[in-house]
């Protein structure tokens, strides 16, 4: 069973976003799978009532208890566990981040989302577990993109090679408890998680092999 635990100490980066939508496309792979929404805002729990009995399984729980509900799930036979949690709650965010195989931090493209990074990493390095950075609502055809990934590399961040870009079928689907990929099944959004999905399940990251943009360039 693998655990992403979705996190940022920002607000708004697209962490609820990134959790239904990963947590709904393993679910097309003969997987169970659980999504924890640790948040107290709520915001996966309101997709799920949306969205009735379709799965993935959907609870809100306690973040002290976190760990156990990871557990519970093992034991109950899930494949995969998403975690979505709250931004600016700290210690919320470690015990999650203590249950996670890897951490999941969304980050927009912009200087004030690079500059609170710092933040998120710090934790992940307190829970003593591998993070990954996903460029998040990036513009489709612009330098910033490259230029974040520059700039995170700099904080010691690794960054995802996928992209998931600014696309309106992200917002329209949450309306009614749908996912990008169910709103539009050939979209460009669809395709962008499912290549998420698969690079966040390899095991690069947990072994370290996943180096960051500015240690390939002090190696090259
Ligand atoms: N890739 C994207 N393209 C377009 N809109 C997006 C994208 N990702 C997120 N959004 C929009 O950005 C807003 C914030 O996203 P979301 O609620 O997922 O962030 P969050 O990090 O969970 O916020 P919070 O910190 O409040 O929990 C939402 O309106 C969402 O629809
Ligand atoms: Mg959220």
């Amino acid at each position: 069973m693998q655990v992403l635990v979705i996190a940022s100490q920002k607000g708004g980066v697209g962490k609820s976003t990134l959790a239904v939508h990963l947590a709904t496309q393993a679910t097309a792979y003969d997987t169970r799978v659980l999504l924890l929404d640790l948040d107290p805002q709520g915001s996966a729990m309101e997709w799920a009532n949306r969205r009735g009995d379709r799965p993935p399984d959907v609870s809100g729980v306690n973040p002290a208890s976190v760990g156990k509900d990871v557990e519970r799930a093992r034991a109950e036979g899930y494949g995969l566990v998403v975690v979505d949690t709250a931004p600016h709650a700290d210690h919320a965010a470690l015990q999650a981040a203590r249950a996670a195989d890897l951490v999941v931090i969304p980050c927009r493209p912009s200087t004030f989302d690079i500059a609170a990074i710092s933040a998120t990493l710090d934790l992940c390095r307190l829970a003593n577990k591998p993070a990954v950075v996903v460029l998040n609502a990036a513009p489709v055809r612009s330098r910033v993109t490259a230029e974040a990934e520059e700039a995170i590399s700099d904080k010691g961040g690794v960054v995802s090679p996928v992209v998931v870009r600014q696309r309106v079928a992200f917002q329209h689907c949450m309306i009614d408890g749908r996912t990008a990929s169910e709103y539009e099944p050939d979209g460009e959004a669809a395709r962008e998680i499912s290549r998420l999905l698969a690079d966040l399940g390899s095991s690069k990251y947990a072994s370290g092999q996943a180096t960051t943009l500015a240690t390939r360039k002090r190696v090259a």
